[in-house]
C-alpha cells in the first residue's frame, strides 16, 4: 500500500482535494482524533469499501481542543501520528488531514459555534458541558474543508452519531452519514483511545460496563424497564465503577423510553474506572404489547428520567 498524502494545512488539503474529483468516485471522510486503534481501522475499511475503486478516502486526525472541558485530558490525550499514518497506509487511505490547533482555530475559540439542540444537552452533553458544541463545530468545519459525499462515524459514540445526523439534516449538507457497529476487544470492552490509560485492575473494573449492557440487552423482550434493571443490577455489583448514567433511549432524540415504547432503542451508559471515562451502548429492540407500569403518569415519567441520570451516582 502506498503512503497517503499528508496535508498539515487547509491549503495543502485543498490542493490534494482538488485532484480527487477527477477520479470519478465518491470522496469518503473519516473524522478522528488519532491514536488509531482497531475500532478506527474498521471505520477506515468501511470507508474504503464505500469509496470503491474510483473513490477516495480522507482521514482527519485532529485532537479538537473545543470539545475538551477545562479539567479533561486535552494535554495528555495520546498523539501517535507516525503509527496512525502506517495504519492509514495499510487501509488504503488516500489523504490524511492533520492540522494544528492554531491552524484550525487561528483566532482561538471561534465566536460562531454549532448549538447542538436538546439532544445535545442530555447524557454526554450534561456530563461534559460544551462537548457537543465542540464536536459539531469541528465536524462542520471538516465537512466544509473536505467536501465528502459520505462521512463515516462509529456507533460506539451513539449520541455523537445522532447529533451529526441531525446537523447534516438541519443544515442541508447533503452528505450521507454511515455508521459502523461498535468494535470490541475479546474481553468485551469497546476499543477506545483512552483504554490505554487503564491499569490491569481498572480494566477488570471497566468490564462491568459491557457486562451490564449485555445483561440489559438479554432482557429486551421484557421491555425498557426490565432492560434498565438488569443493567443496573450488574453495575451495582461493581462499586469501584463510578457510573455517570445508564438509560434506555430513543436512538434519534436520546429521550428516555419506557413501556409501552416498542421498536429500536439504545441501552447507553457512561462510567469512570480510576480516572478513565468510558462510554458504551448496545442496540435493543423493544417488543410491542407491554403495558405501562402502574403509577407512571407524566410526573412519574419525569422523576424516572432523573432517576436514570442519577443512577449509581
Ligand atoms: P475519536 O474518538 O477518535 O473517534 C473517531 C471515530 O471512531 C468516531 O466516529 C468514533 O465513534 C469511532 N470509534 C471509536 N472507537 C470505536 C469503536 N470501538 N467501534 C466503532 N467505532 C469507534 O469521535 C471523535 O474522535 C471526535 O469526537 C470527532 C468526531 C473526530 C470530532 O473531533
Amino acid at each position: 500500500m502506498s503512503a497517503p498524502a499528508l496535508a498539515r494545512t487547509k491549503a495543502d488539503l485543498a490542493a490534494v482535494r482538488a485532484g480527487l474529483d477527477a477520479r470519478g468516485g465518491p470522496v469518503v471522510l473519516v473524522p478522528t482524533m488519532g491514536a488509531l486503534h482497531v475500532g478506527h481501522r474498521t471505520l477506515l475499511r468501511a470507508a474504503r469499501t464505500l469509496a470503491g475503486p474510483d473513490g477516495s478516502v480522507i482521514v482527519s486526525i485532529f485532537v479538537n481542543p473545543l470539545q475538551f472541558g477545562p479539567s479533561e485530558d486535552l494535554d495528555r490525550y495520546p498523539r501517535t501520528l507516525e503509527e496512525d499514518l502506517t495504519m492509514c497506509a495499510a487501509a488504503g487511505v488516500d489523504l490524511v488531514f492533520a492540522p494544528s490547533a492554531a491552524h484550525m482555530y487561528p483566532g482561538g475559540r471561534p465566536e460562531v459555534t454549532v448549538e447542538p439542540g436538546p439532544a445535545g444537552r442530555v447524557f454526554e452533553g450534561q456530563f461534559r458541558p460544551g462537548f457537543f458544541d465542540g464536536v459539531l463545530t469541528v465536524v462542520l468545519k471538516l465537512l466544509h474543508l473536505t467536501r465528502p459525499a459520505v462521512v463515516v462515524f462509529g456507533a460506539k459514540d451513539a449520541q455523537q452519531l445522532a447529533l451529526v445526523r441531525r446537523l447534516v439534516t438541519d443544515t442541508d449538507l447533503e452528505i450521507a452519514v454511515e455508521a459502523v457497529p461498535t468494535v470490541r476487544d475479546a474481553d468485551g470492552l469497546a476499543t477506545s483511545s483512552r483504554n490505554r490509560y487503564l491499569s490491569a485492575a481498572e480494566r477488570t473494573v471497566a468490564l462491568a460496563l459491557p457486562r451490564a449492557l449485555r445483561a440489559g440487552q438479554a432482557r429486551a423482550a421484557g421491555g425498557a424497564t426490565a432492560v434498565l434493571s438488569a443493567a443496573q443490577e450488574v453495575l451495582t455489583a461493581e462499586p469501584a465503577l463510578a457510573v455517570d448514567y445508564v438509560a434506555v433511549v430513543d436512538p434519534g432524540t436520546f429521550t428516555a423510553v419506557r413501556p409501552p415504547h416498542a421498536g429500536p432503542a439504545l441501552l447507553i451508559a457512561a462510567a469512570r474506572a480510576g480516572g478513565t471515562r468510558l462510554i458504551d451502548n448496545v442496540p435493543v429492540v423493544l417488543p410491542a404489547g407491554l403495558a405501562e407500569p402502574a403509577g407512571t403518569g407524566p410526573a412519574d415519567a419525569a422523576r424516572e428520567g432523573r432517576a436514570q441520570h442519577a443512577a449509581d451516582h
